[in-house]
């Protein structure tokens, strides 16, 4: 017996996941809002459904990954999808929040289906990939009979345990550090720019010295945990000049210091608390504090 999964939507990540589960040998039902969408997907092996409850009837497993959750709800939230819905997994991997997954999760069964929702750690062309990792959450049940599929879209499940919000808010997690280091990198290519470094150049540096500090923040995430901020790696004092240090050569340079500015004066009120001499994860405690008064 051919395994069978249905995907709906099939923008960039959606059609990835289509071609991943026909590749790996399943029964393959697509839908999307824009048919046309799916040619490539029919031309491969898919089967085209006319209505999201075609799509739904026809799979065991019902993949999602649509825009955003509005646009999930106005596909799947209606009498003729519940219809169908008894004994389906439903597997969410629209990017969306906590209460969201919570909301969707209670309706999904309330209609007798088992749901999951997942957080997608990576980029369309890395979909498939052994070290992609792909956040879980939902019934242990419905995440171990799903596990093999889910597999073919990346191989590092992180499955967060049943508390369905979990994946979403995992996400909200990782996608705050990379954003993060987003408003670095730009900073960073003003600063390598200025000096006259070709703009490649830098990106190919931050992709070599990616996994060290990959190591550097699961240390410090360990050290959160343990809550022992004695020096163990990085001295909070290395933190505060080097922001500093930043700030003061985008001052000096004339390139926008909004960014430094930003980052100093976290490191500056660590300082001003007394924090210098400890581990750099004692900045935690700054993250903690009340937020000031909106300026
Ligand atoms: N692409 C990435 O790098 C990436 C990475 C991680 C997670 N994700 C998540 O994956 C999800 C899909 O992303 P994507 O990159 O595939 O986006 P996309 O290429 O923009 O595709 C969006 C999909 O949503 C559908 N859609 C939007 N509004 C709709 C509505 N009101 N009713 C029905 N369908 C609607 C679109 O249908 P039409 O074709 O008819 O417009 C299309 O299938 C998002 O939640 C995103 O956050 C994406």
């Amino acid at each position: 017996m051919m395994k069978t999964a249905s995907v709906i939507g099939l923008g960039i990540m959606g059609s990835t996941l289509a071609r991943l589960l026909l590749k790996a040998g399943y029964r393959v039902t697509v839908w999307n809002r824009t048919p046309g969408k799916a040619d490539a997907l029919v031309t491969a092996g898919a089967l085209l459904a006319a209505t999201p409850e075609e799509a739904v009837a026809a799979g065991d497993f019902v993949v999602i990954c649509v825009y955003d959750y509005r646009a999930s709800e106005e596909i799947l939230r209606n009498a003729a999808v519940e219809a169908v819905l008894p004994g389906r997994t439903l597997i969410q991997l629209t990017t969306g929040s906590p209460k969201e997954a919570q909301a969707s999760e209670a309706w999904a069964h309330a209609h007798g289906a088992r749901y999951l929702d997942g957080g997608i750690q990576a980029a369309p062309e890395q979909m498939g990939d052994p070290s992609t990792t792909i956040l879980l959450s939902g019934a242990s049940d419905a995440f171990r009979d799903s596990e093999d599929l889910l597999k073919l879209f990346g191989g590092n499940l992180a499955y967060l345990g049943v508390e369905i919000g979990r994946a979403s808010a995992m996400d909200l997690a990782t996608l705050s550090y990379v954003y993060g280091a987003t408003l670095g990198f730009f900073h960073g290519a003003l600063v390598a720019e200025n000096a006259g470094i070709p703009l490649g150049r830098y990106g190919d540096i931050v992709r070599e010295i990616g996994p060290g500090f990959g190591e550097f923040f699961r240390h410090e995430g360990a050290v959160l945990e343990s809550g022992d901020f004695t020096i163990s790696q990085s001295p909070m004092g290395i933190s505060i000049e080097a922001t500093q240090r930043i700030l003061d050569a985008a001052r000096e340079s004339g390139l926008n210091p909004r960014f430094p500015a930003f980052a100093a004066e976290y490191f500056r009120e660590a300082k001003e608390r007394g924090l210098a001499e400890k581990e750099v994860a004692a900045l935690i405690e700054i993250f903690r504090s009340p937020a000031p008064a909106r300026r």
